[in-house]
Order: C-alpha cells, then structure tokens, then sequence
C-alpha cells in the first residue's frame, strides 16, 4: 500500500492513503504540547490550532461542497478554516489566541467531517457515481497530496518551536551529525546539449497538480553543475568572506530585506560562546558542516553570485536529475525503480538532512547526488504557468494565485516530502524571502 502511488489508484488505496495521511498530520499534531496549540511560530502565517481545523475545512468543502454539491458540514468553521495565508508583502496577522475557537470544538469539527466524509466515501452513505461532478480519483488525490503537503509545511512551522514547546516521538533517533569519512567535496559535471521533458500529459495515467500541465520540451544549453548540495561548511566560508554584508552579491530587493530583517545567518543556525549551532527538529547541535545548508532563494542567489555561479534553471536541474547520456529522460534520478530509503532522504524517515551524498543509489545519470531528497533545490525560474495550463475548476487559486513574479520554483523533495510527491512534473514554489522551507540549492555554471 502506497503513499507512493502516483498512479491513479483504485477506490480502496485511494481511501487507505487518505486515512495514512491523516495518520501522518494526527502524529504531527501530537508533536506539540497542548498549551502550544494557540502558538504562532511562524508570525506571518495562522496559529497551529487554525491547521487542525483546516485539513478537515478544505476536505469538506473538496469532497462534499465542490464534488458532492452537499451543504456545509458547519457553516462557520467550514469558512473560517477554508484558507491559509501565503505571506507575502502583506501585513502580519493580528488575531489573538481567544479569536479561535476552543480546542475541544475544533477537534470536534474535525471527527465529524472525517467520520461523514468516510461514510460518505466507502458508501455507507449513499452516493451514486453520477452525483460525483468532478472525478472521483481527481478530487481524493487532491484531498491526499493537500494534507501531505501540509505535513511538510506544518513540519518546518513546528520546527520554529522552541523544544520545551515540542514532545519527541517515541521511536525518535538522535541526529547522526557526525562525518563518516572525509566530507564529500562537490565537483562540476557536464550536461550536454539537450532537452528536458517539463510537465505531464494531461488525460495520462498520472495524477497532476494543475501547475504540472501540459507536458512540453525545453531545449537546454551544455551546462556544467555542482555534484552536490551546498553545504553548511561551504556556506560558512560565504559567511566568514563577509557576504551578508557585500551589496555586490544581493538583489536590491533581497538586500532590503536582509537589512530590515537583520538577517546574517541560515535561519536554522545560532551562536553560542563564539560557536556555530544548528537547531535541528527536536535538538541542538554543533552546525553539522557537511549536512546542506536550508536558506532562503535570496540568500541561494547571493551565495551563487559569491561563487560566481549562477542557480540552475527549472529545465537544467530536470536535465541534471533525469536525463541520461543516451537522450533518455527516466521517471526519477536513480531510473524508474519506485523511491525507497536507500535512494534519498524523503518520505518521513528523518526529521533533519543528512550529510550530502549519503544516499548514492539515488545518483542521477549524469553524477548528480542527492537531487531529489536532503531538501528541495531553489532555481533561478519564476513560477509561471506551463503553456496550456487550466486551474482546476474545484481550486482554482491552487496555482494561479501564485503567477504573480513573487515565487521561484524549488524541485526535488526534503526529509518531510510524501513519497508521492516526487514525481518528475511536481512542482513546489516559495517567495524569495521566507527564510523558514527546507530548501537547499546547488550552482550551475553556464
Ligand atoms: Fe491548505
């Protein structure tokens, strides 16, 4: 049974990935302490208690309202938990915990939506097929990948938390932040010439994202690029050679927001007594040199700039990830076997990276480590539609909200990414200053 399925799946593993979905965010949950809940570690985004309400909200007015065409589950909480708030530019949100419901109605709100959702989808409730508007297959997938999607971002929101607010999962294993050998040292491979297949056929055997149509090629330059992640220790050299404080290698914007915002280090990074630290999910480390560095796409780019590279594009990285020397493209860097551990650190099995080429049965054709997995990859791309894009008529914001020139394109996966989500075509986006994704990068030169 599969998380991994991105094949559209019967009935039955559609509703078992839904019901280990929800298994997944439930644990996620229980990783904050109850007087937390009402907590607000990210100051630009909605207190935790608004996600426990909003998985449920958005499944309901998914699978329900827009499918189904049924009424509200609770007329209130169906629109106060229906959307998230993607901080850009806009002011912070002002709410004070007592604006949010109690916790005991919120967790009520959630059983009973998923207790009628269920019914409704194993057909304990009578629902014939010509009731469904949309197809049925279309809508769970999109109900599964929201939540999984969630977990990843509910993951790194948690992260901000400090650790007496956080409870460790019982089968938790301490960072293994030592070095097993020398560190690997990132050499540049060639790409040739060639293209790269962007995209999926719309009609095929794979569930997409609105934003992953329509299948096209882009023809790509030779280009050569990093083997591997940039990692802390080289991000280090970046910081210790004055680069927070060079103009020289900041976009104007990126530069206006380092200095309002006195940013001087990866977000995840803290001194102590003269000494580099990593807070990690659920301890505190010495900075492991060797692990990539998480920054935001301003701080990718400054370091690219140091360095005198560049951040590849949305189409070179699938030309370093998935080509091939023979012209092939294949399913995944490793070829077209399904993901499993050995091949990348994604799909829960750790809370934090690992060292940079850990996993080298994960190696693309060409040589490149670690592509898809140990955190996404920003590009240098804007995220803009794929010729022939269509918004999904059940969500049409989903991607279209976001084609505004404010948001870059990341490929590949980080440790809290579903298995499901690294198909080829997916494609995440973040705006250039959100220091808090788990997003590394690598350098192309052109
Ligand atoms: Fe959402």
């Amino acid at each position: 049974m599969s998380s991994l399925a991105t094949q559209l799946d019967n009935q039955a593993q559609l509703l078992a990935r839904l019901a280990q979905a929800r298994s997944i965010t439930e644990d996620l949950f229980r990783r904050v302490r109850s007087d937390a809940l009402y907590d607000r570690p990210i100051r630009e985004r909605h207190r935790i208690v608004f996600y426990i309400g909003h998985l449920e909200a958005f499944d309901w007015n998914l699978i329900a309202g827009q499918a189904l065409g049924l009424g509200p589950a609770d007329t209130e909480f169906d629109r106060l938990f229906a959307f998230g708030i993607d901080p850009v530019g806009g002011g912070l949100p002002q709410d004070t915990p007592s604006d949010w419901p109690p916790l005991a109605q919120v967790e009520s709100y959630a059983h009973h939506v998923q207790r009628v959702l269920d019914d409704l989808l194993s057909g304990r409730l009578r629902v014939a097929e010509s009731d469904w508007q949309f197809p049925q297959d279309a809508i769970l997938n999109v109900a599964i990948e929201h939540r999984l999607m969630h977990a990843e971002t509910l993951t790194y929101m948690l992260h901000q938390l400090s650790s007496e607010r956080k409870m460790v999962p019982q089968d938790y294993r301490s960072v293994d932040s030592t070095q097993h050998g020398p560190p690997a040292v990132a050499r540049m491979v060639v790409i040739p010439e060639g293209t790269a297949t962007l995209g999926v056929p719309r009609g095929g055997e794979t569930f997409g994202w609105d934003n992953e149509f329509e299948e096209h090629s882009v023809p790509v330059q030779a280009f050569t690029i990093a083997s591997h992640k940039v990692t802390n220790g080289e991000f280090l050299r970046f910081m210790r050679e004055g680069g927070y404080d060079d103009r020289r290698f900041w976009g104007d914007e990126d530069w206006d927001w380092i200095k309002a915002q006195n940013i001087t280090h990866p977000n995840l990074w803290f001194m102590l007594q003269n000494q580099w630290f990593y807070r990690a999910m659920f301890e505190e480390i010495p900075l492991p040199l060797d692990w990539p560095v998480y920054v935001s796409h301003a701080e990718a780019s400054a370091y690219a700039r140091f360095a005198g590279e560049s951040l590849p594009t949305e189409a070179q990285f699938h030309r370093a990830a998935y080509g091939t020397p023979e012209g092939v493209e294949q399913a995944y860097p490793w070829g077209d076997a399904a993901p499993d551990a050995t091949r990348g650190n994604f799909a829960f099995h750790h809370w934090d990276p690992v060292a940079v080429g850990s996993t080298p049965a994960g190696r693309s054709a060409f040589g490149a480590e670690d592509t898809v997995g140990n955190g996404w990859e920003w590009t240098s791309t804007t995220f803009v539609p794929h010729p022939g894009f269509e918004p999904f008529p059940y969500y049409p914001g989903y991607s279209a909200d976001f084609f505004d020139g404010q948001h870059f394109v990341a490929k590949g996966a980080s440790p809290r990414t579903a298995a499901c989500l690294l198909r080829r075509s997916f494609r995440n986006w973040f705006q250039p200053h959100y220091p808090y994704v788990y997003a590394s990068f690598r350098c192309v030169q052109n």
